[in-house]
Parts: C-alpha cells; structure tokens; sequence
C-alpha cells in the first residue's frame, strides 16, 4: 500500500509559499520501486536495479557493483560521444570540473542517480549519474558549489531526476551561503520526458530568483544550449560563453526554418558574438573551455560567498600613495574632445588591472571589477571613446 501511495506522487511540487515543501526537493517524492519486468537489457534500469538488489545473479559483490556503476558514470555517453565531443574542441563534464575546483577539493554528490522515465525506449537507456556532475569544492580556497551537465548523455538534456540533483546543489549553496557555478551544456528539456522535465526546470528558476542577491550565480555556456537550458542561466547574475562552439538560445536554426522559413546561422542566432555585442545576455566571451573555467574562478575572487559577507581581500603590491601622473594630463582641456576612460581607471586601480564585464556592449559605458588596497572594488564609468 505505501509503495502505491509514493508512485502517486507527482514527482515536483510547486512551493505554493509553502517554504518547508520548497526545501523537501524533488527526492522525498521519488519512487523508489521499479515497475515489473522494466529495462532487461543491460545497462537498463532493470540493471541497476537488479545489481543493487541482487548479488547472486551478475555474480558481483557490493563493491564491485559499486565500481561497476562509478565506472559507467564516468564513461558518460560512452567512448564514442566522449571521443566527438573532444574532437570538436571541447572538454567533457568531468574534464571541466577538475580544471574548476582546486585540486582534490570536489566532492560529487548523487555520482548514481538515473533517470525513472519508461516511455520511447528509455528504460533502456540509463546512465548513472544521468548527465550532470553535481558536487561542491573550493575555488581559491573557498567553499563553491557547481554542476556540469554533460553532452554526451541524451545532449545534457534535463530530466526529472537531473533537475533534483541541481535543484539539491542550489539548496544546498544557499544554506551554507557560497556560490554556484552552472556550466551548461545543453539541449534543455528531455524531450522523451515531457512535462516532468519542464516541471523540472520550474524547480531551478525558483530557486535562480530565490538565489538572486544572497549568493553569487554564475553560468558558463559551453555548448549548444537550448530553451530552459537558456532561461536558466538568463537569470543568474553573470554569463560567459566560449567563442564557436556554445550557442544560447530559445530552438534552433532548423526550428526556425520550419517554421518561419528563415535561414538563420547558429552563429547568428545565439553565438558568443550575438549575445556578447547585440543582446547583451552574456557578459563574456572567451576562446576555449580552459578560459572560461579560468574566468570563473577570477571572477568568484572579486565576490563575497554571500551577501552578509565582505567580499575576500588580497596582499596588494601596489603603493597606495603612488602618484598617478598620467592623471594630469588625461583629461584634454577642449571640451569637445574625447578621451580614453580606460586610462583614468588604469592609472587609479591596483595594478592597472581591470576586469571589464560586457566589454563589448553598450561600449560608451565602462563597466568591471579591479581593487584598490586589495579590496574588490566595482566600477561604473562613462567611456568618452564611444558614442
Ligand atoms: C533529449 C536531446 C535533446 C533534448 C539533444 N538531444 N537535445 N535528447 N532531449 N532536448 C540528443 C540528441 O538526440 C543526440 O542524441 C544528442 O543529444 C546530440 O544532439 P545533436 O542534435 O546531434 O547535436 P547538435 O547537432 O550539436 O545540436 C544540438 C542542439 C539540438 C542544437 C541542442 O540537439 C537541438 O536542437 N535539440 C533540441 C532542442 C530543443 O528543442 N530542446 C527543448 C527546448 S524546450 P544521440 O543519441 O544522437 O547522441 C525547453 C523548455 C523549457 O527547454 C521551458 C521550461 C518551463
């Protein structure tokens, strides 16, 4: 009886103000029992089910079963996704992940977790972990959390369960006040799971407007991401896509063609180029994938873990009472023209260094991070060189 009563439950529930049925997550509503004669063929979710029930029958230990299914968790969609994956260019989820988070600080959480969806030949097609990399770490010594969904696993496509396990990592990132970094590789709604995948991504923007102004979100976009895939990052606070092979947005150019017979180019649709110059949805755009992990974690060094914190502060080598002689002459005394910004923050900020956010938007406003003393400071300045 109790078995039955848990399928009845529907697998999301919307908060409906109800803050306690909010923080449950989609979990305690997981049905936990397989249906009858699901999945026989290997890998399938019968598998897993048989090899956690069972022993005898794969003649396998715990341990093994245990090895067994890590193994199949790291090998994602298998040696041929994983090899066309890095043949265009891209590191896998794993891959991203290790570059991410200080060395041996990352922790995985739900490495075992696969989907519970029956229809279009699905249940035989499972893949622990089911195509996110969810865990938390440290960057620069402190305590982030972060997910990499992976491509080669149905095209990162988000399922029910996938979305748990994000919607788990935001929860927890909340709590314990750090930060959370998404790196996005994604096709967006599963479609073979229908509604339960669209419930799935209700979960996550929720938590993505909750999060906003209490603990730093930041989104990578690092390859083809399409629909919720896109929505999601759209609200976090900050966007960086790699130039070439990531893409946002809403469907694709052959969706687009169907149905309102335009030929439109990915590049154009939702390149790097598209969002960084035109929309102004992504704030960075950066060569490759090791550039991009690498601007996270600068970035996460100008940010407080949370919004009851201070920001963190580094030993700064530049004398505080340096004179900055450029500063007389910068500014020309005509009025009528112009001049570079650019030089009045170099010559003020520590080090000349300053990281400009939507550098290549709305280009006569000058916007970024720098320090001074050693304290993140942001900058806001009018750019006299652009119109
Ligand atoms: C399930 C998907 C998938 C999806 C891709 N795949 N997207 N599986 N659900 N949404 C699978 C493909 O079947 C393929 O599987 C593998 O991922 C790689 O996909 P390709 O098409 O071969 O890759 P590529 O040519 O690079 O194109 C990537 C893509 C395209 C642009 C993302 O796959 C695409 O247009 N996908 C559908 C996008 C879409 O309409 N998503 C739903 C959006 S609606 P194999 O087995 O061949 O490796 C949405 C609603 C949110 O998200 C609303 C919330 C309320």
């Amino acid at each position: 009886g109790v078995v039955v009563r848990e399928r009845l439950q529907p697998g999301h529930r919307a908060a409906g103000g109800d803050r306690a049925m909010l923080q449950a997550s989609a979990h305690r509503y997981r049905t936990r029992a397989f249906p009858e004669g699901l999945g026989e063929g290997a890998g399938g979710q019968g598998f897993v089910a048989g090899c956690l029930n069972s022993t005898r029958s794969y003649g396998m230990n715990q341990k093994e079963i245990l090895a067994d299914l890590d193994q199949r968790a790291e090998l994602g969609g298998g040696e041929d996704r994983l090899r066309r994956h890095r043949d265009a260019g891209k590191l896998i989820a794993r891959e991203r992940i290790d570059l991410l988070f200080d060395p041996g600080t990352f922790e995985e959480i739900d490495k075992f977790v696969t989907h519970r969806c029956t229809d279009f030949g699905m249940a035989d097609h499972v893949v622990p972990g089911d195509g996110v990399v969810c865990g938390f770490g440290r960057i620069n010594g402190r305590v982030t959390y972060a997910f990499a969904q992976d491509f080669t696993v149905f095209g990162g496509s988000l399922s029910e369960t996938n979305a748990a396990k994000i919607v788990k990592i935001m929860d927890l990132a909340v709590k314990m006040g750090a930060p959370v970094v998404g790196l996005n590789d994604s096709g967006g709604a599963r479609i073979q799971e229908g509604v339960l995948s669209l419930g799935g991504y209700a979960d996550i923007f929720l938590r993505n407007t909750l999060a906003s102004g209490v603990v730093p979100q930041i989104s990578a976009i690092m390859g083809p991401c399409a629909g919720g895939a896109v929505y999601s990052p759209a609200i976090t606070d900050f966007i960086i896509m790699v130039k070439d092979t990531s893409y946002m947005f809403v469907t694709g150019p052959d969706v687009i063609s169907a149905v309102t017979h335009e030929q439109v180019s990915k590049e154009e649709l939702g390149g790097a180029v598209t969002h960084t110059e035109r929309s102004g949805v992504a704030h960075f755009a950066v060569d490759n994938d090791q550039e991009c992990l690498l601007l996270i974690r600068e970035l996460l060094s100008f940010m407080p873990g949370n919004n009851v914190e201070d920001p963190p502060r580094v030993e700064s080598v530049d004398p505080p009472d340096r004179a900055g002689e450029t500063l007389d002459t910068v500014v020309p005394a005509a009025p009528n023209q112009a001049y570079d910004m650019l030089d009045v923050i170099h010559a003020v900020v520590d080090e000349g260094y300053l990281l400009q956010v939507h550098e290549h938007y709305a280009r006569n406003m000058l916007v970024g991070f720098t320090r001074l003393g050693g304290r993140p400071v942001g900058i806001v300045a009018n750019q006299p060189t652009h119109l």
